[in-house]
């Protein structure tokens, strides 16, 4: 048949690419977005082989992609194959959204942190400005959300980690950007934060870092970034320790995806119904 008989044109292409992917959240909270805000388009979960991301992202793109997101392990090459980078993504190391551009450029974009302030500040009503806020771990998931939390001017930031060397080095990275400190768990004495992010896989073994019991101050709060069915081992702990309000990371998950959604398509999809949606379908 003629082209000129072919009116309905194909829905834009999204996709999230990572390895494994079988059990992301992507393609429900996306083609959620999609329903809300009535827009066109199909998202699907791509699991790429190790070593096959570049050939992944060059097809997808060759066949009308549109946008993508990039989930482990392929963050770091994402940030190595796109043509050019936004600041919060320099800044990040890392990129997790892919914006095909008309001329065929690709941009990396990281929302991460967007998606983690966003929880924070509009969702949660929790302050930042002037708080004592440390964060437990120095990979990846920490860089991402450094600069972010920074700009919104805590009283100090502390970085602890289990290997102390990388949570110093990420410190001094970030220094001109605020008061920022790094160092090991058993550095911490007796310090107490307001706010406290665990960004350390521990909680993917059940496994809680080591930190003193004090390290609450009185109306504290406390943020996995880890998400699941049940609260994290974390989460109990920071309970049982004397935290005032504890949360998983799944408003930081949609709120990343909604920065994506917005950045591809211009428009803003409300989060809240979305975490409700998810929320219900993990118990
Ligand atoms: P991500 O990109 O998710 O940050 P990563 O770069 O592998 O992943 O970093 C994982 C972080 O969790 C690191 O800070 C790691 O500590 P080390 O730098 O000492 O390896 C931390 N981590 C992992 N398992 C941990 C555990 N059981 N207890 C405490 N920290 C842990």
């Amino acid at each position: 048949m003629s082209d000129i008989f072919d009116f309905e044109k194909k829905p834009d292409q999204y996709a999230v690419m990572g390895n494994p992917i079988g059990h992301s959240k992507s393609p429900v909270i996306h083609q959620a977005f999609a329903r809300e805000t009535n827009q066109s388009l199909e998202y699907k979960a791509i699991h790429v082989d190790l070593g096959g991301f570049t050939q992944a992202v060059r097809n997808f793109q060759a066949n009308d992609g549109a946008g993508l997101n990039i989930t482990v392990p392929f963050k770091l090459d994402a940030f190595n194959l796109a043509d050019e980078l936004t600041e919060r993504a320099k800044l990040a190391g890392a990129v997790n959204t892919l914006i095909f551009q008309k001329n065929g450029k690709i941009t990396g974009d990281n929302t991460d942190g967007y998606g983690l302030l966003g929880d924070i500040l509009n969702e949660l009503n929790w302050p930042i400005k002037g708080q004592r806020v440390l964060i437990l771990g120095a990979g990846g998931a920490t860089r991402g959300i450094l600069e972010p939390l920074l700009k919104e001017q805590p009283f100090c930031l502390v970085i602890a980690n289990r290997t102390a060397s990388k949570a110093k080095d990420l410190a001094d990275d970030f220094s001109l950007l605020g008061k920022i400190n790094g160092g090991g768990f058993a550095d911490l004495g007796k310090q107490q934060f307001d706010l406290v992010i665990n960004a350390t896989s521990a909680s993917l073994q059940g496994d809680i870092p080591p930190i003193p019991e004090t390290i609450f101050a009185d109306n504290a709060k406390s943020y996995d970034l880890m998400y699941g069915a049940k609260p994290t081992a974390f989460m109990d702990w920071s309970k049982e320790k004397g935290a005032s309000e504890v949360v998983d990371g799944l408003g930081m998950l949609v709120g990343q995806a909604a920065e994506s959604f917005y950045q591809w398509r211009q428009v803003r999809p409300l989060v809240k119904p979305v975490i409700e949606l998810l929320r219900q379908d993990m118990v």
